[in-house]
């Protein structure tokens, strides 16, 4: 049907297929005028209203309306697709991408994915632009909150796992597509400062930097954006290499490419295109489909085209990628699909949303240092002090469809379940609190800070070169443990952080962004009701000069032998210790896990052979909980150089307490493949060490061949 479909459209609506839009553009007042941005971009109502898709709608009424008004003009009745950025939830928010990694279990972003496609799609849209695969290295990137983290598989698998709780049809027949981006190494901008310089190289591309779109793909992502940064110095959103060679002749990616808000036309501030006919032609030779935002297919493909420097052969490509898209989605059946104002006054912020919000919330939260105070003690007379403490903004970055007005803040929580407490008021400084408040706070028996960054702080455009907390916290810190009281931190915040200021305080607690249901969250985990099992999916370095810092780095001819006491030629700063302060994976329990017996049914795999490991882990009590058993790999022999060590599986289980349990893990030689920098995939025969245990600390370890 849309090989027909393309047959009757002209050139003029061919190339409207390819352009988005906001739903500005399209709303009835403004037309009149044609004035302003119209104006600006060159566009008349012709243009407007042959393009192919939209940039974000509030509600379905708005919806149906641009849908109505745009198919009463066109004359092929070729239904507005309407895109979005649902990132961590529509209306239910959910924790921010880092902290649902937090959890290590990729279930947890299949239901976020499920319940954003069900508010979403009745909401009017039917593409979403997540999950973010980027892979992450550097904290002061804004934009590690989006992302699932430093490891390979966490990405991998987390990515994976959004794009399906997406893409599945529900009961309701909701789904949304997904767009997996920003395809690629938009992670690796130069000193983490957003938009910067990127220079990957190959071998680094294909092992590591393509890891989380490569499995977007594979689990048939509708759609894959590109990044606003560079590959080998040409722009992403033009370049062939990514575009032409790796996505479709080696990944077989049969979707829609999008590029990112103007990244077509920023090729020319790249210095790589010459002006905005130039772009056109660059990025519909590399493969660019669609084009968001700016308008250089809209003005200029025509003419091209006629003139015969592009050919119609590649708009025909783009156009029928969007075409079986949009049949994909079911909008040549229904244009209005999904979207009702009626299921939306059902669904919105429906109860077993928030309670889907609320669990993954608890499941994400780290408990980075606890001595003994928490969980608190029932009778406890308690200070709440710091920025966040009356705060309900705990959506995070990245929610605009999401409201914080209906989210409780952690005082407000506090009030509900009666706690006792002496003072419970924000402030970013010492000069917030009164001699009053200081006596209350002398009153108290255990002092929490609720400390951290402002949710503007992080998220895109918003690097930063100073991860430590403010000297205002700092100072409110440093006065509750002059008081000499136990003192807890709760941290907010949406990138790992310097927390050198803190490091003497009784507990801290990681709780990143939570969303709707932050606060019941971590009340709940203050007082034991939910017993935490998140682990820190990025190092947490313990200064600037130590970044990057990551747990899978590559061996090195001079390594330290001995940290103790490390010798003068070898690979380390004389002012800091190789270690981040917090490593990957680490995070506490209010339990005693033991992971012991760690046995391999053989020895030596052959390469189609299998390897079955076992591994008993206890929970010494004294509460129930959930931990995660970690499965490393390192390849002692390789044509390259290969990380130390790699985390290549995990299991996250709940146990009782006193409970034992066998966990098995299956090694295959997927488990041992690498990519060489041509892009292919191999392995080599040789040994290898396989790590199990719950952190990076005390890993249980035996060897293996393969032969
Ligand atoms: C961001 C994308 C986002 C797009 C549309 C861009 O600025 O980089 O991640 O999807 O805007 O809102």
């Amino acid at each position: 049907m849309i090989e027909e479909l393309l047959k009757q459209m002209t050139l003029k609506e061919k190339i409207g297929q390819l352009a988005k839009l906001s739903p500005y553009f399209l709303i009835e007042e403004l037309e009149k005028e044609a004035a302003g941005p119209i104006k600006e971009l060159n566009l008349d109502t012709e243009k407007i209203f042959s393009i192919g898709s939209i940039l974000g709608v509030r509600n379905a009424e708005e919806m149906i309306k641009i849908q109505e008004r745009y198919l009463k003009r066109s004359r092929l009745k070729i239904p507005l697709l309407f895109m979005g950025d649902v990132i961590h939830g529509f209306k239910t928010i959910f924790p921010v991408p880092l902290a649902i990694a937090s959890s290590f279990d990729p279930e947890t972003a299949r239901t976020i994915a499920r319940v954003s496609a069900r508010e979403a799609n009745v909401s009017g849209l039917h593409l979403t632009f997540s999950p973010m695969a980027d892979f992450v290295r550097d904290p002061r990137w804004g934009r590690v909150v989006e992302s699932f983290g430093e490891s390979k598989y966490l990405l991998g698998e987390f990515a994976k796992a959004m794009v399906e709780g997406y893409q599945e049809e529900q009961q309701g027949g909701e789904r949304l597509g997904a767009c997996v981006k920003h395809f690629a190494c938009y992670g690796a901008s130069e000193g983490g400062r957003d938009y910067n310089t990127v220079d990957v190289s190959r071998v680094w591309l294909h092992n590591y930097y393509l890891s989380g779109y490569r499995e977007a793909v594979k689990a048939k992502t509708k759609a894959i954006m590109t990044a606003f940064t560079l590959f080998e110095g040409v722009p992403c959103t033009i370049n062939r290499y990514l575009l032409r060679s790796v996505l479709r002749e080696d990944w077989g990616f049969e979707g829609v490419t999008i590029s990112d808000y103007d990244s077509l036309q920023e090729t020319i501030k790249h210095g790589v295109s010459l002006n905005q006919e130039d772009a056109a032609k660059n990025g519909i030779a590399a493969g660019l489909d669609i084009e968001m935002a700016s308008v250089c297919y809209l003005n200029h493909l025509e003419k091209l085209v006629k003139s015969g420097e592009v050919k119609i052969e590649l708009i025909d490509e783009a156009v029928l990628r969007i075409l079986k898209l949009k049949e994909d989605l079911g909008l040549f059946a229904d244009p209005y699909r999904g979207a009702s104002p009626k299921k939306e006054k059902e669904y919105l912020m429906h109860p077993d949303h928030l309670a889907k919000s609320e669990a993954v919330a608890r499941d994400a939260i780290v408990l980075m240092k606890n001595n003994g105070v928490l969980p608190l003690r029932k009778n406890a007379k308690l200070a709440l002090i710091g920025p966040f403490v009356t705060n309900r903004l705990t959506n995070g970055p990245w929610s605009w469809h999401g409201y914080n007005d209906e989210n409780n803040s952690l005082a407000d929580v506090f009030i509900k379940n009666n706690r006792q407490m002496t003072l419970a008021k924000s402030g970013s400084d010492l000069n917030d609190y009164t001699p009053e408040d200081l006596q209350a706070l002398k009153a108290a028996d255990i002092i929490i800070l609720y400390l951290g960054e402002d949710r503007k702080l992080s998220g895109e455009a918003h690097s930063l070169t100073n991860i430590s907390l403010p000297d205002g916290q700092v100072r409110l810190y440093q006065l509750a443990r002059k008081l000499d009281k136990p003192t807890v931190v709760i941290l907010q915040n949406g990138r790992p952080m310097v927390l050198e200021d803190i490091l003497d305080c009784d507990a801290i607690m990681e709780t990143w962004f939570l969303g709707s249901r932050s606060s019941e969250a971590i009340h709940q985990t203050l007082v034991g009701e939910n017993n935490p099992s998140g682990k820190l999916p990025m190092s947490f370095p313990a200064n600037i000069g130590q970044i990057p810092v990551y747990h899978d780095h590559l061996l090195t001819g001079r390594p330290v032998t001995d940290p103790e006491n490390p010798g003068e030629y070898e690979s380390r700063y004389l002012d800091q210790e190789n270690n981040p302060r917090f490593k990957f994976a680490h995070g506490l329990s209010y339990s005693t896990f033991s992971v012991t017996d760690l046995r391999l049914d053989k020895d030596e795999m052959e390469k189609d052979d299998q390897i079955q490991l076992k591994v008993r882990i206890t929970n010494h009590g004294p509460y129930p909980g959930k931990e995660t058993i970690l499965l490393f790999l390192t390849d002692h022999f390789a044509r390259i150089s290969l990380p130390v060590i790699e985390l290549k599986q995990s299991q996250k289980i709940f146990l009782k307490t006193g409970e034992t349990r066998e966990v098995e893990f299956t090694i295959t030689l997927d488990d041992t493949m690498y990519y060489l920098g041509d892009g292919s995939r191999v392995y080599d025969k040789g040994d290898f060490t396989v790590h199990v245990g719950t952190n990076m600390e005390n890993l249980l370890n035996a060897k293996f061949r393969l032969i």
